[in-house]
């Protein structure tokens, strides 16, 4: 719809400078007053004249009834006055050239404008701390982070998506402490992650009972700091086994990484940066450890180094921050971690603020709310939390089973419940404003009803449906006809996509995207229950329709794409 206020703009400009030459006002001006109605029946943008009754002097409903009278504009179907708007009709004609045959002509580009062009974004998402559980927790930052990468990447940003893995700290001296004393190299091979969070788990409650293990870990992670062949070749196996389940459930989900660079790849790079807060006089010692006072700007310190001069996760995140500028350039940094790790990014942008990188103002922190689970007990193994993957398999086999019933001789069975269920999760999880604390409910995010991913994925495989009945006709042969109100509602819904793809990326917010979606699926869906397709008489009227179905289907597909929900051709 941008185009069309644009449009309407420089014909609006023309007929009020016709009724007064005090108009100063430029079309861009008059572009940002455009409202949308709360109802389609009050047309398809709205003018306000509030604004310029003080400037022509006039009472609003007399300037709306004057502008009425006068607009000439070939995009317009109609306008009305009424109470000081002005609404205004958009033309059958505008729909079929500038949405139908921009869809026809821009397919997978259609919706972006290209304003990330020689710009690079980087996102820091998903990055899950090694030998700990993958649980629900992570779902947000993995599917908001992936979604806010590919919809820079529509834009044209050059994106770089990393993995900033939690493989370094305390952590691997109990592991490695508890793997010396009731490991087995078999049982870790066979249960991968679940071997080693048992391992986690049980040295936990063993150190209750013996303080002593406490610093036999300690130990433990000293020597490998200090480069201890045994214990980094025992890391880098943990490593490897966590990293090996992870991109099970990155591939379930389409993710590919650029880098996986964790935590421990920039233990040498921090000291430059401590040494440059030590000179700086930024870094003051406090009851022995190293901090940067942020009392003048309302925040609690900023730890640098412990007591015992260990580095930590804001110095950690300093240093990485400065090798991203230098390796990546980048226009923007976007972190994505739940709202709990807000203060921390406040903390350590402004540090490096106070450093004087000027970049500070590129880093960007983009909190999301909890998730709970309710109804389903996701029972696993690892006591009360649940494992992404167990929510994943439980949504495929719920999947399965329905297909099972309605569907029994689909072809690629279980591509299909794999691509549903890991959908119907992710989309689920997307469609809440990202900050708002989220209560799973499975059986709302399964249902083939209702604001959901398997009714989106449903309407994607009825779009193909139906061109796969009119693959024989010649469609494209007529010009196009609108003859329903459907399909103009249908149009007027395609003609967004760009306006949603430019505020998911304004809010980081791809919830904007979901809610879009669904809004195309209710004006597909109203057009297929009302207006026959393939099967009406008049070539004209049946070409187009085709031609809309295949458009809705191009327009879904790109939307898609964005919250990384994959496409099912038939289910
Ligand atoms: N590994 C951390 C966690 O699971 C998240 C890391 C977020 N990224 C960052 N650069 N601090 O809580």
């Amino acid at each position: 719809m941008n185009k069309f206020k644009n449009l309407v703009a420089n014909d609006l400009l023309v007929c009020l400078k016709d009724i007064s030459s005090d108009i100063s006002l430029t079309s861009e001006d008059l572009m940002s007053m455009f409202e949308y109605p709360p109802d389609s029946s009050l047309g398809d943008i709205a003018f306000p004249c509030f604004k310029l009754s003080r400037i022509l002097r006039k009472a609003p409903p007399i300037i709306a009834k004057e502008i009425e009278e006068k607009l000439v504009s070939s995009v317009v179907s109609r306008v009305q006055a009424v109470n000081g708007y002005l609404n205004i009709f958009v033309s059958s004609d505008y729909l079929i050239e500038n949405v139908l045959y921009k869809i026809e002509n821009e397919k997978e580009k259609y919706g972006s404008d290209g304003s990330g062009k020689g710009k690079t974004a980087i996102f820091d998402y998903s990055s899950p701390n090694v030998a700990k559980p993958f649980h629900i927790g992570h779902l947000g930052t993995t599917v908001i982070g992936h979604s806010l990468k590919k919809l820079h990447e529509f834009q044209g940003y050059n994106c770089v998506g990393i993995n900033y893995l939690g493989d370094w700290g305390t952590q691997f001296g109990k592991l490695i402490t508890a793997y010396n004393m009731w490991g087995s190299d078999e049982e870790i091979e066979r249960e991968g992650v679940d071997g080693l969070v048992a391992l986690y788990v049980k040295f936990h409650q063993e150190a209750e009972l013996d303080e002593s293990l406490n610093q036999k870990a300690r130990d433990e992670f000293t020597k490998l700091e200090h480069g201890d062949e045994k214990n980094t070749k025992l890391w880098k196996w943990f490593v490897e086994i966590s990293l090996k389940e992870y991109q099970k459930t990155y591939k379930q989900l389409g993710i590919e990484f650029d880098s996986y660079k964790g935590e421990s790849f920039y233990t040498d790079k921090m000291p430059k940066q401590v040494e440059l807060l030590r000179s700086s006089g930024l870094m003051k010692i406090d009851d022995g450890a190293s901090i940067v006072d942020l009392s003048e700007y309302n925040m609690p310190p900023c730890l640098i180094l412990k007591r015992d001069g260990s580095t930590l996760y804001p110095t950690r995140d300093i240093a990485a921050a400065v090798y991203r500028k230098e390796t990546y350039n980048f226009d923007k940094a976007v972190y994505v971690t739940s709202a709990g790790q807000s203060l921390h990014f406040a903390q350590w942008f402004k540090v490096v603020e106070l450093m004087g990188y000027d970049w500070y103002d590129k880093l960007v922190h983009v909190p999301y709310g909890t998730v709970s689970i309710n109804g389903e007990k996701l029972a696993t193994r690892t006591g009360n939390v649940i494992l992404l993957k167990d929510l994943f398999k439980t949504a495929i086999e719920k999947v399965s089973e329905i297909i099972n019933e309605k569907n029994p001789n689909l072809e690629n069975k279980d591509e299909v419940a794999e691509a549903v269920g890991v959908g119907s999760v992710v989309f689920y999880y997307l469609y809440n404003n990202r900050i708002k604390d989220i209560n799973f409910v499975m059986k709302d995010a399964l249902s083939f009803e209702g604001n959901t991913g398997p009714y989106a994925q449903y309407t994607y495989a009825r779009t193909c449906g139906i061109l796969d009945k009119a693959k024989d006709i010649d469609y494209l042969a007529t010009a196009p006809i609108i003859t329903a109100d459907e399909e103009s509602e249908l149009l007027k819904v395609l003609s967004k996509f760009g306006e949603a793809v430019k505020d998911a990326i304004k809010e980081y917010e791809p919830s904007v995207i979901t809610r879009y979606i669904i809004d195309v699926c209710s004006a597909f869906n109203k057009f297929y229950h009302n207006c026959q397709i393939t099967t009406v008489n008049d070539e004209a009227i049946r070409n187009t329709r085709i031609r809309l179905t295949s458009a809705t289907k191009e327009v879904l597909g790109n939307a898609f794409e964005l919250i990384c929900m994959k496409k099912t051709e038939k289910i």
